[in-house]
């Protein structure tokens, strides 16, 4: 019998022969490679270890770059220039020539060499305010139409270049299996020949056609073909988690983007997070050397996801070795660059890493600035594009392919009755969370990483569903009213519901199962309060992702899919309402490429609604009634957890207090009490933004878990269980500290635990536990929690927090007898 890791080690064994072969497009260019020769003769070690580090713009800065000799630089979601989220085209390029001209400062003898800048520009330049805003990439699977995803990565590069920067970190050719994936909405369709033909596709429109004279020319951008690979494969959906497939798989489905966009000329591969049967994509030489390089013939960058090299056993953020030499060129250092700079160079040096792997990886670099043109093109912002770039970004013939692609990917799922399309002579009540919203319908990867916080007046240019079907209903001489809440002052003929997931990114939106907001039925109870007052209704759904809705598709007379559509609101009146004269101005195009899914249950087949469908207004067979058997019981946010990652967990909010009173909000990071006296940050631990930093600036302040309704804790109490908070100590002069328990009224509960931390060492996380008996020594009524967990310090005190949970499994109790 094999043991485990004998299994493992084989299941993770990769055979490049039996991988299609692919094509590098670009011939052999001898006075390409003699400039990459004479480059690097003149290059130190130093400057080539440079070239193999990215670092982010909110941790590094141009005289960094002058003095370390960094290849490239990125804006991560949350990174604008000076922090500013509305940062404007100006400030953009005045960011990229400071940097462009820290790499060509030639001073002290270095070598000029111009850095890539690269951005997640996955639905637009959706980073930058005033951007045009596409329809995400779920989405657009439905159009079934490589020829609007060519144009809307042509749109794309204009706008990215109009800003000074010239790669893009897009396509995602992920082929996602299991839609829990919170990234699924990034990716085109499950199935993968779709991903293969968009995947080029979108390369072609981003970079310019191969042989022609637009191929990387100054209107157009590096793009990247990520994550390599099966980032959609695997289990549970789980971001960033372990794909437990067969080799066959691998190559088949989640490959599938790769030897096309290869061929399309792709100058990037991003390396996955996620492992393949427990290997860690970054550090996995068969896949990224034998496999890309090798069988695959690719011949470009193969650059690290954020801090993911920091995953592979043996490695931390700034130090990796094994990544470089598993085939990474380059390394995302977003804020351990330094330190990554000073480890490669070490391991240059010492032979860790060898010579020949360093220079192939600084060669395969500076040939993908050759080919951009990015020697010899002068300041980011001297371009054709960034001369005018008012006019690019956001442009009106940008936002006509935008609206196109809206009408286009909109899934008609049902049409009882043809309720649709909607005359629009009459009038029309526009409902729901997401009737004006233009956050909403945009997603995650929107102005900020996760998209949220934001504000329509965020959205200059934009136009939300609501504004849209209330400019076109105006011009046919109807009218509208727009209320969230579905309250109106004169009986609608028709109400359009617009509603559906709250935004994320990531790991962020990672679901347990397909149930559409559990545990919280109003959109539901909306679409049959209107219904139930004899108003047809239209239910517009907003999500990433196929979720389970059937007593909502049941509750409606119609239901549109309608993805995350963008900043185009506008495209969804163009095939809702008939025009003025009464005919019908466009129909439905869209085709799920996405099954719907018929029960909550992930992967409980066959589909609700399957691949391909898709109604159009010649279709007159009505959807009979749905069944609404979810397949769950219960909520399923596991019982005892409240904090996660940093943020409450459903059914619970988290707040700040100052001693004045008044609690603000602390769901969404940054976040500040009114008077200062304590201060939220967004903080990395395990992965990107999982944790929270808290800085106290008075001693009354606290913050608290509220849940929504109380919650019994007794039996727990009486079994021993503890309240474990993960958490680490980064400053605590005060020894005040403590946690509590409250119980509604002046009912609580606290116990003092900066004695005890303050015993542990400062920068460490640890599971600090308190025992639910602790509560209820110092006074809480365990049957009737409010507050599950609210936490006081003092002044000048500063503690981290990822997770609060119930738990027994901690690395420190807390004794509260002490
Ligand atoms: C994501 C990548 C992204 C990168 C830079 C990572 O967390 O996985 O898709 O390109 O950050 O923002
Ligand atoms: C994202 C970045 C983001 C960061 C937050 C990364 O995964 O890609 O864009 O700013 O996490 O720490």
């Amino acid at each position: 019998m094999q043991s485990g890791q004998a299994w493992a080690d084989e299941a993770a064994t990769v055979h490049p022969g039996q991988w299609p072969r692919a094509t590098w497009p670009l011939p052999k260019d001898a006075a390409l490679e003699q400039r990459v020769a004479s480059l690097m003769a003149r290059m130190t070690v130093e400057e080539k270890v440079g070239q193999l580090i990215q670092a982010d713009i909110l941790s590094v800065t141009p005289d960094d770059v002058r003095k370390y000799r960094l290849g490239s630089i990125l804006a991560g979601g949350n990174s604008k220039p000076h922090g500013a989220l509305l940062a404007n085209a100006e400030q953009w390029k005045e960011l990229a020539d400071a940097f462009y001209r820290a790499s060509m400062d030639t001073s002290g003898g270095h070598v000029a060499i111009p850095l890539l800048f690269g951005i997640d520009a996955v639905h637009g330049h959706n980073n930058v305010v005033g951007a045009t805003l596409f329809p995400q990439n779920s989405a657009l699977g439905s159009a079934h139409d490589p020829e609007l995803i060519r144009e809307i990565g042509a749109a794309t590069a204009a706008e990215v270049r109009a800003t000074g920067l010239n790669w893009t970190f897009a396509p995602t050719v992920a082929v996602p299996q299991d839609v829990r994936w919170g990234r699924s909405y990034e990716g085109y369709s499950q199935d993968p020949q779709l991903v293969a033909q968009y995947g080029a596709a979108m390369v072609e429109g981003l970079q310019g056609k191969v042989g022609s004279a637009e191929f990387l020319d100054s209107s157009h951008v590096v793009a990247t073909a990520k994550h390599f690979v099966a980032d959609g494969g695997t289990k549970n959906g789980k971001d960033q988690g372990d794909a437990q497939i067969s080799e066959a798989t691998l190559r088949s489905v989640h490959a599938a983007g790769y030897p096309p966009a290869i061929e399309a000329g792709v100058q990037t591969v991003m390396a996955s997070f996620s492992s393949w049967n427990g290997e860690k994509m970054h550090a996995n030489k068969g896949l990224l050397t034998d496999v890309l390089k090798g069988r695959l013939d690719f011949q470009g960058i193969v650059v690290g996801d954020w801090n993911a090299h920091g995953q592979v056993p043996g490695c931390s953020n700034d130090d990796c070795p094994a990544a470089i030499n598993a085939g990474l060129d380059m390394l995302m250092g977003p804020d351990s660059w330094r330190g990554l700079y000073e480890h490669t160079l070490a391991e240059v040096k010492s032979g860790l890493i060898s010579q020949s792997r360093l220079d192939d990886a600084v060669a395969r670099i500076l040939r993908v600035k050759i080919r951009a043109g990015l020697f010899g093109q002068g300041a980011p912002s001297t371009l054709p594009l960034a001369m005018k770039s008012t006019e690019v970004v956001g442009s009106p013939a940008h936002r006509a392919i935008a609206r196109r692609a809206v009408r286009e990917t909109l899934v008609l799922l049902k049409n009882n009755g043809g309720v649709l399309p909607i005359d629009p002579r009459q009038h029309i009540l526009v409902a729901g969370d997401g009737a004006d919203n233009i956050s909403r319908q945009s997603g995650g990867w929107t102005l900020t990483w996760q998209g949220a916080g934001l504000k329509n007046e965020n959205f200059p240019g934009a136009q939300s569903i609501g504004a849209g079907l209330a400019e076109q209903v105006r011009a046919a001489g109807g009218t509208t009213e727009i209320a969230a809440d579905g309250h109106y002052t004169r009986k609608p003929d028709v109400a359009v519901v617009v509603f559906g997931e709250d935004p994320y990114a990531e790991f962020q939106g990672d679901i347990p199962n397909l149930m559409y907001r559990p545990g919280d039925d109003h959109d539901l109870e909306l679409i049959r309060q209107l219904h139930g007052q004899g108003i047809p209704v239209v239910a517009v759904f907003l999500s990433g992702r196929p979720l389970w809705v059937n007593r909502e598709i049941n509750a409606a007379d119609a239901f549109v899919a309608a993805w995350l559509p963008g900043s185009e609101g506008g495209g969804v009146a163009d095939v809702l309402l008939r025009t003025r004269d009464g005919r019908i101005g466009h129909d439905f195009h869209g085709k799920l490429a996405y099954a719907w899914p018929r029960s909550a249950v992930a992967g409980d087949g066959p589909a609700q609604f399957p691949l391909g469908y898709g109604l159009t207004y010649a279709d007159h067979a009505d959807v009979p009634t749905l069944p609404e058997a979810s397949g769950i019981s219960g909520v399923q946010v596991p019982v005892g957890n409240y904090l996660e990652r940093g943020k409450a967990v459903h059914g619970y909010t988290f707040t700040l207090a100052g001693g004045t009173g008044t609690a603000v909000s602390a769901d969404v990071s940054p976040a500040e009490t009114a008077d200062g006296s304590l201060r939220m940050t967004a903080l990395d631990y395990k992965a990107q933004e999982d944790a929270r930093r808290f800085s106290w600036n008075k001693d009354s302040a606290e913050l608290a878990i509220h849940a929504q309704s109380p919650i019994d804790l007794d039996r727990e109490t009486n079994g021993d269980v503890l309240l474990v908070t993960t958490l680490r100590v980064d400053a605590l002069p005060t020894a005040q500290a403590w946690i509590g328990m409250e119980c509604g009224g002046h009912c609580q509960g606290h116990v003092a635990i900066g004695a005890q931390l303050a015993k542990l060492a400062p920068g460490q996380w640890v599971r600090v536990g308190v025992p639910l008996k602790c509560f209820r020594a110092a006074g809480a009524d365990m049957h009737h929690i409010d507050q599950p967990f609210v936490l006081g310090a003092g002044n000048g005190d500063v503690l981290a927090i990822h997770r609060v949970a119930l738990g027994t499994d901690v690395d420190q109790v807390i004794d509260c007898a002490k």
